[in-house]
């Protein structure tokens, strides 16, 4: 039944503190929400799914039939059906006639979890679009059978701190969520080069295959210094967290998900005061998170941006979805 004829939501973005690969493994991994979102807009208009964006993808319509296609598997436009599974997770495709408006901060292909944000604000103002009563687990897990379209075999993670919003330590689809009283100084460095988590997973499954035991060790290794992080970052320990980022860094690059020609980048972070940092998300290009060792980060901005690349200073939102 329908309630009104317009419904919105916002989810935030994400970086993943530690653990990133390692958790579609089984092992635990941090996931900090941050303070970029992707707002959804839902109107009941015209026949069919029209999705239309400001800053983030093409417009693109869907029929009834290809709705119908995408519920049943096929792929039809391989950037969009995530989002069209996202009204679909809540509607048959006969009662879909609807216009999605998407207006997001968040970079797309970052490795900032994008594709989850969406994914959860669409679920939820559908759900709300249609009067149907709704709770956290519910867009959770609604937003990873996108996830599932979107990067073929997720661990689940960035539907869930989208929708939780805070800090979570996350395993085995389990979360805890964790409390600080402070500001992580963090900012985030977006590489620019495009990259998909889907392959970036497909290449680590590949790797594993030839060699699961040295992979399985990596992973167990990698689950070990996401513990000790989490433990400094409890502690309020930065200095013992950079160190640890840039150990994590060091695996990440060994699983093959290293981001190329990053030297440069790395030698004039050496000018930064940072403690540390690291890939985050799936690699092979995308974002980097760098802990300062001071609040200021000013700075290091002025820097990173004269380089070419966009910065985004950090603040943790304990909102999710919203
Ligand atoms: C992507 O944000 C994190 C990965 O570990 C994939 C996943 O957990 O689904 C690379």
């Amino acid at each position: 039944m329908t309630f009104g004829i317009m419904a919105d939501a916002s989810a935030p973005a994400k970086i993943i503190f530690s653990g990133e690969h390692s958790v579609v493994y089984g092992q635990p991994a941090l996931a900090i929400a941050i303070n970029l979102r992707c707002h959804v807009k839902i109107t009941k208009d015209g026949e069919g799914l029209l999705i239309t964006s400001k800053n983030y993808i093409q417009k693109y319509y869907y029929s009834t039939a290809k709705l119908e296609n995408v519920l049943s598997g096929k792929i039809i436009n391989s950037k969009l059906d995530n989002i069209a599974m996202a009204v679909l997770t809540v509607f048959k495709p006969n009662e879909i006639s609807h216009k999605l408006e998407i207006n997001s901060e968040i970079p797309i292909g970052a490795g900032l979890g994008s594709s989850a944000a969406v994914a959860v604000a669409t679920v939820t103002a559908a759900l709300k679009i249609k009067g149907q009563k709704y709770d956290s687990k519910i867009i959770s897990d609604k937003a990873f059978i996108c996830e599932r379209i979107a990067h073929g075999n997720p661990s689940g993670i960035d539907n869930l701190i989208s929708t939780y919003g805070g800090i979570v330590r996350f395993q085995n689809g389990n979360m805890i969520k964790l409390d600080l009283e402070y500001e992580i100084p963090i900012i985030i460095i977006d590489t620019k080069i495009p990259k998909e988590t889907k392959k970036m997973v497909e290449l680590v499954k590949k790797n594993w295959k030839s060699n699961p035991e040295k992979y399985n060790d990596i992973f167990n290794k990698m689950g070990t210094l996401t513990s000790k992080i989490e433990k400094e970052l409890l502690n309020n320990n930065l200095e013992n967290i950079g160190y640890l980022m840039l150990e994590n860094q060091k695996f990440l690059e060994k699983i093959g998900v290293g981001i190329p020609n990053i030297e440069k980048l790395i030698s004039n972070l050496s000018k930064l005061n940072t403690f540390g940092y690291k890939i985050t998300g799936a690699g092979g290009g995308g974002a980097i998170i760098v802990l300062m060792k001071n609040g200021d980060t000013k700075e290091a901005i002025k820097i990173v941006e004269t380089l070419g690349y966009d910065v985004y200073e950090t603040k943790i939102t304990n909102l999710g979805v919203n």
